[in-house]
């Protein structure tokens, strides 16, 4: 049977990705991440997965004011959890390789083998400018960075030593101890649109994170498959459940009402000085009037019963592997989705010959790690 994996996309700037007045207003903390962590693995889910945030977009919500870094609250995570994966996510321009390449390698012996990286090459350039350190045509050679800076990355993990020549980085017998536990290198995801995005994952990853774009799916597939290899593709979605079809869309409504135009503007503003193809892409993501956020993925509104039918739907007829799920309210919500969707959705998955995790006993099983 196919196997589907199910994450929670973590709230780590602030009101998670909802740029609306009208739904909860809060900022991102340790406290907050642990218990959707401890929630998540409770329910059954796979992985959870945060994005890399260097800085906000304002309006009178405060988008993304304050963002947790991701490295180090997965790390903590993962000394608190026994089952779930981590994935967290890293911009090559803001870590040495060999930096990056041993505190992925601690991490992933904290997790005892859960770790994994997300690596993308910026979302909007304004905040790697306001660290002045984006190299001069980063437009054109930023797949160029990322590949060389992952090509280093994967042969401090499996070679003794590590020499290296090239356009970006020098490293002459140079050494990575401890290497990671998963062999040959921790799971590696990327984000992207982009043909050069989805050639990197060809070359480079075991998943490709297309955010609300189940159209991609295929063509990621396809694309590493004339390479040779297997790319899985993951998305996200966000839950927005009510006790019927009518009071869910009625919350809906209420985020609705309340939506930051300010801050929508801002983020547009920010993506139009990055001119990419997959820019444009997500502005008129963003202009559309009855979106709520940005990073949500796109909205699956209903009862219980109606939101696990769409998403087993969704899932199955894109060919989705991976599904990382935004919420509301990230905490009520997310122990809703765990009793009253998760159940619903693992049925609806197994009409169609596809399979979720376990569930909760897998963790009893797992028990802690030594
Ligand atoms: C679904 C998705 C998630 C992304 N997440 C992040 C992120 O967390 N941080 C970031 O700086 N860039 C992120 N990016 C930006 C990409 O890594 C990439 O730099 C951007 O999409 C431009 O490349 P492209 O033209 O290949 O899409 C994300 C992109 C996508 C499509």
């Amino acid at each position: 049977m196919r196997r589907i994996e199910l994450g929670v996309f973590m709230p780590v700037g602030t009101n998670g990705f909802l740029m609306s007045t009208t739904a909860p207003q809060y900022h991102p903390s340790f406290a907050l991440q642990r218990k959707i962590a401890t929630l998540a693995e409770e329910i059954g889910f796979d992985f959870l997965f945060s994005m890399g945030k260097w800085m906000g977009f304002g309006g009178e919500s405060g988008f993304w004011q304050k963002t947790i870094e991701p490295v180090v609250m997965s790390s903590a995570l993962a000394s608190i959890t026994s089952r779930i994966k981590l994935f967290a996510t890293i911009n090559p321009l803001l870590l040495h390789p060999v930096v990056a390449a041993k505190m992925i390698a601690t991490a992933d012996e904290i997790s005892n083998g859960r770790f994994g990286i997300n690596i993308v090459t910026g979302n909007t350039l304004e905040e790697l400018e306001q660290m002045g350190v984006v190299p001069q045509d980063y437009g054109t050679i930023r797949y160029d960075y990322a590949d060389e800076w992952l090509t280093v990355v994967k042969q401090l993990w499996s070679q003794e030593r590590c020499n290296h020549s090239g356009r970006f980085f020098q490293l002459s017998n140079c050494v990575c101890d401890p290497k990671p536990i998963q062999r040959p290198y921790p799971t590696i995801v990327s984000a992207g649109l982009s043909d050069e995005g989805l050639q990197f994952a060809a070359r480079h990853s075991d998943y490709q994170f297309v955010g609300a774009r189940p159209e991609k799916v295929l063509e990621v597939k396809a694309v590493a498959a004339a390479r040779g290899r297997t790319v899985k593709a993951s998305g996200n979605m966000l839950i927005v459940q009510g006790d019927t079809d009518e009071q869910a869309l009625k919350r809906f409504n209420h985020i609705v009402a309340g939506r930051d135009e300010a801050a929508f503007s801002n983020l547009i503003e920010s993506f139009e000085r990055d001119q990419r193809d997959s820019s444009a892409d997500r502005t008129s993501f963003l202009r559309n009037p009855r979106m709520v956020g940005f990073g949500t993925g796109a909205p699956l509104i209903g009862s219980a019963i109606t939101i696990a039918e769409k998403l087993a739907d969704i899932i199955v007829t894109a060919d989705f592997d991976a599904m990382q799920l935004t919420f509301i309210d990230f905490v009520e919500d997310l122990r809703s989705f765990g009793q009253e969707i998760y159940p619903r959705l693992k049925s609806s998955l197994a009409t169609y010959g596809v399979s979720l995790g376990e569930g909760p006993a897998s963790v009893i099983k797992a028990g802690a790690h030594a």
